[in-house]
């Protein structure tokens, strides 16, 4: 069976120490098997969720692409970067707007639970964005997903990758990667 894995990244900055992380764990898992999708939330039409807003006007185009697309596949790696000691907001509106009732009535939370997740982070700080991977992992448990234990917080990211958006230590590479193949197996085992 073909298994389809979403990538997405809680950071749009151009030169993302998370995109590139997660570029890593998403090539291990087509490694071992699976189809990943990068998704650049920035290019989804998503304004900060706003109840009004739903009422008046319903779900904005990109929250109803982005359902679509959560939909289609059977797993999330997810890259969450920290930000005062917590996820992003651009990732956490992702979310929410995700797990709105979908405009035929059905359950927007339904599209994402008893699906398989995996977290990598990365920051120039000592803690490579853990904190911002547990309040993560507490979204994604409330919503149904299954966090794989399976993860990797990189810490000094600035001064981790070449100029081909490499890690310098293979080490770092094979357990990055790693936690895209534990995503394949579980999504795998799951479907
Ligand atoms: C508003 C803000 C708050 C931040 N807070 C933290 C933090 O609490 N912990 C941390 O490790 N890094 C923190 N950082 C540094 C980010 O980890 C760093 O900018 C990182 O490169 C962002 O991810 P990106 O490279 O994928 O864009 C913060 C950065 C910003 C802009």
């Amino acid at each position: 069976m073909g298994v389809r894995i979403l990538a997405i990244n809680g950071s749009s900055r151009r030169e993302s120490l998370n995109q590139k992380l997660l570029d890593i764990a998403a090539q291990g898992a087509r490694d071992a098997g699976a189809e990943v999708t990068r998704a650049r939330l920035a290019d989804f039409d998503l304004p900060i969720y706003d109840g009004d807003f739903e009422a008046e006007r319903g779900l904005p185009n990109g929250a109803r692409k982005l359902q679509a697309l959560v939909e289609m596949h059977h797993a999330l790696l997810i890259a969450t970067p920290e930000y005062n000691g917590g996820y992003t907001a651009l990732l956490k509106n992702a979310i929410d707007w995700i797990s709105r009732p979908r405009g035929d009535g059905s359950n927007g939370i339904a599209l994402v639970a008893g699906k398989a997740a995996a977290l990598v982070s990365a920051s120039p700080g000592q803690l490579g964005g853990l904190r911002s991977q547990a309040g993560m992992r507490a979204v994604l448990d409330k919503l149904g997903m299954l966090v794989i234990p399976q993860a990797f917080a990189l810490s000094m990211a600035h001064e981790a990758f070449d100029a081909k958006g490499q890690l310098k230590d293979s080490n770092a590479t094979g357990l990055v990667a790693g936690v895209g193949e534990a995503l394949y197996r579980m999504a795998l085992r799951l479907a």
